[in-house]
């Protein structure tokens, strides 16, 4: 028998570097048998294609297929939707998932949601996901910050959002590229309180010892 799968989670790909994480979130909650929500703005989709081999489809049919055919995700275990579809569950809170993750997150997305400006449906669920009290993993990624950068990020915190920077840390050694982005994907999961395998947590023995 085929089990069930678990609750949606909204994942939304801006265009702040680091499409990986994304990517690689999207394949972790498959793997974990969550269904997944998917939003890609059209300027990921410009960083999607500059910093990874992959290029994805805009149309969200077509868009499900190249996720689900990329991530190994079972048929109906990844749905996707347009930057103006104003229908889609995700845009009203009797319809939002308990949690959304915007990873990568852009310093224009950070601060079109600090400011509720809702212009299309990434921002639009995040204001939802916000007056509706429900969990918002934000990974920015910038550097350096300006003063407009961390008021936003400062005030999206005690709006309740969790502010993940996409910065990872050395001290489990490295040794490719896929360990740094594996960091950050596990910290997002442990917000999410999904069990992973990706790396140890701290005080715990390394995996495979
Ligand atoms: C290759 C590439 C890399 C970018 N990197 C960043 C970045 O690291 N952080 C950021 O805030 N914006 C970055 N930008 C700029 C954003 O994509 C741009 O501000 C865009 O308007 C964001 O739109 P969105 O929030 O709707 O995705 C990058 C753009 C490109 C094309």
């Amino acid at each position: 028998m085929v089990n069930e799968l678990k609750p949606p989670v909204t994942v939304a790909l801006t265009g702040a570097s680091g499409a990986q994480y994304g990517l690689r979130l999207i394949e972790c909650l498959v793997a974990a048998e969550h269904e997944v929500w998917v939003m890609i703005s059209k300027a990921a989709h410009l960083v999607i294609e500059t910093e990874t081999p992959v290029s994805l489809p805009a149309r969200p049919e077509r868009l499900v297929a190249a996720l689900t055919d990329m991530s190994g995700a079972r048929a109906g275990q990844i749905r996707c939707f347009a930057r103006e579809d104003w229908m889609a569950p995700v845009a009203s809170g009797s319809g939002a998932p308990a949690s959304m993750v915007i990873c990568p997150c852009s310093t224009g997305t950070l601060s079109a949601v600090a400011t509720g400006a809702s212009n299309n449906l990434i921002e639009r669920a995040a204001d939802v996901a916000l007056k509706e009290r429900r969990q918002l993993i934000m990974v920015p990624r910038e550097t350096p910050f300006s003063a407009i950068h961390l008021e936003h990020m400062l005030s999206l915190t005690r709006m309740g959002a969790v502010i993940l920077p996409a910065a990872p840390g050395f001290y489990h050694q490295p040794s490719c590229l896929n360990d740094l982005i594996d960091f950050i994907v596990a910290r997002i999961l442990n917000q999410l309180g999904i069990e992973h395998r990706l790396m140890p947590r701290w005080g715990e023995t390394p995996l495979g010892d």
